[in-house]
């Protein structure tokens, strides 16, 4: 199964959700591969500065041919998960040309989704020749009890794909683990963080899983 998080915007938790999305999949005894599809190497620098020893292979393809390479490597793992690049160009059109699920993180505000538009657009595009291809937005950095973190939902009525119903809340545990080269899950384990992080790979797992069948 491969899952690209793709945004073109910027800071919106795709290379926090991807790290943090990898080790609860190995936690759940997947073997999982971490692909870095982004020029900026976030993710490979994540995993340079870890002291611990990997979950998880990290691989940087920052590349338009990733929908090509991946084939070769993908098949000794049950989960290859894509941190894709900001903006969509040629690499995000081929990290969604690799995905089976394309995950759009974006946070609680109309702005937010607004910017997601070329990104949707690839993914409808692709959807055209490939039925198969799924995607679904996932809220990062929810604020609670804010209006704005109540009825963000409302604000995707009008998108092409689902919310998904987990989301993630604004948890400083995010950075604070990411600077250790750790997950949230090994910095923190009782966190919120880890909890939502957790709750949000299961319901990928099976709804995976279920469109698989
Ligand atoms: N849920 C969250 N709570 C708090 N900080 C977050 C959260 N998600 C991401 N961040 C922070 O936001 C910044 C950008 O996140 P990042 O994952 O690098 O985004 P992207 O890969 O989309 O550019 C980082 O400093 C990260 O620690
Ligand atoms: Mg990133």
């Amino acid at each position: 199964m491969i899952i690209s998080l793709l945004n073109q915007k910027g800071g919106v938790g795709k290379t926090t959700l991807a790290i943090n999305l990898a080790d609860a999949f190995a936690a759940r005894k997947q073997r999982v591969l971490l692909i870095d599809a982004d020029p900026q190497g976030s993710a490979l620098a994540w995993s340079a500065i870890r002291t611990v020893e990997p979950k998880f292979p990290v691989v940087g393809i920052p590349k338009a041919s990733l929908h090509k390479d991946l084939p070769a490597m993908a098949g000794d793992y049950d989960m290859v998960i894509i941190d894709g690049p900001p903006r969509s160009n040629e690499i995000a059109r081929s990290a969604i040309l690799a995905a089976d699920f394309v995950l759009i993180p974006a946070q609680p505000s109309p702005v937010d989704i607004w910017a997601t538009d070329d990104t949707v657009r690839l993914v409808v595009e692709a959807q055209t020749y490939r039925e198969s291809l799924r995607a679904a937005f996932v809220i990062n950095r929810r604020i609670t009890n804010t209006a704005i973190g109540r009825d963000v939902r409302a604000a995707f009525a009008d998108q092409p794909f689902p919310v998904l119903p987990q989301s993630i809340g604004q948890r400083v545990g995010f950075a604070e683990s990411f600077a250790l080269g750790l997950s949230v899950l090994e910095a923190a384990p009782n966190s919120s963080a880890a909890a939502e992080v957790r709750v949000l790979a299961q319901a990928i797992q099976d709804q995976l899983r279920r469109k698989s069948k």
